[in-house]
């Protein structure tokens, strides 16, 4: 298919295993917006863009295990990149943690740039002179950025108009809206004795919205309720709340 000139998104990924990513672009919505012209991903590989395996990482100063991704190979591959109009994100567990109010601030940017470090990260100069943005993707370590970076990559895609078959799966998300999603349920209407939800199957399009709602504020309630804390609930959802904290 023709590739539009102006995708929604542009990302150029500088890592040490473009590979990593080869298969998932192949897959659903990041493999259906790539082919729309909607998103365009260019991977710059930092084992090709070093003068020699020597220049590609080092030993920490300092000592200490572990290496580190060593600057000039990285400022070259950021200049490749075009990093001066793009948005430089590093993936490290010490960054700012990613969310979806923060993914809709991202895709907003139209051309991000993201360093993939991996074992101790990258040398803290190229963080200081050329990183917007460091980002975690969760309070946990991975054994580096490239995991994080598809993890981006797919929140992202679901977000740039068009790119999914069914928008509204992507509107009625968890989180979309601020607070967990509800259960879903498909056929058959009876598993292993355990039935659907009667409201599911009543053709009820209004009085499901509503079981749907109200299912969703539950969860939040038991799960996470420090999200219903930053919520603007309706009279209606006060109403569900109050019920659900009376046992129903
Ligand atoms: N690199 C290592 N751990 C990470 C995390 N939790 N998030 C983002 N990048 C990382």
């Amino acid at each position: 298919m023709k590739k539009d000139r102006n995708p929604l998104l542009r990302v150029d990924i500088i890592t040490i295993f473009p590979e990593y990513f080869t298969p998932a672009l192949k897959i659903g919505p990041i493999k259906k917006a790539i082919e729309k012209g909607l998103f365009d991903v260019r991977f710059l590989n930092l084992r090709e863009i070093a003068d020699s395996p020597k220049e590609v990482d080092d030993y920490p100063y300092g000592g200490g295990a572990g290496m580190v991704l060593k600057p000039e190979p990285l400022k070259r591959a950021l200049e490749m990149a075009g990093h001066e109009n793009g948005f430089v994100i590093n993936f490290s567990p010490q960054g700012k943690q990613l969310n979806q109010r923060l993914a809709h601030e991202l895709i907003e940017k139209k051309h991000l740039i993201l360093i993939c470090g991996r074992y101790k990260g990258v040398d803290e100069r190229i963080v200081e002179k050329y990183v917007d943005l460091e980002l975690s993707i969760g309070d946990y370590v991975l054994s580096g950025g490239d995991v994080a970076a598809l993890v981006l990559l797919d929140v992202l895609v679901r977000l740039i108009p068009g790119a999914l078959g069914d928008m509204d799966s992507a509107a009625t998300d968890s989180f979309e809206s601020g607070i967990l999603d509800a259960p879903y349920y498909t056929r058959p209407a009876v598993f292993e004795g355990m039935h659907v939800p009667g409201v599911l199957t009543s053709g009820n399009h209004e009085l499901i919205a509503k079981w749907r709602r109200k299912m969703a504020l539950r969860r939040t309630l038991k799960r996470r309720p420090e999200l219903l804390r930053k919520l603007y609930l309706t009279k209606e959802d006060l109403d569900f709340l109050e019920e659900i904290e009376d046992g129903d």
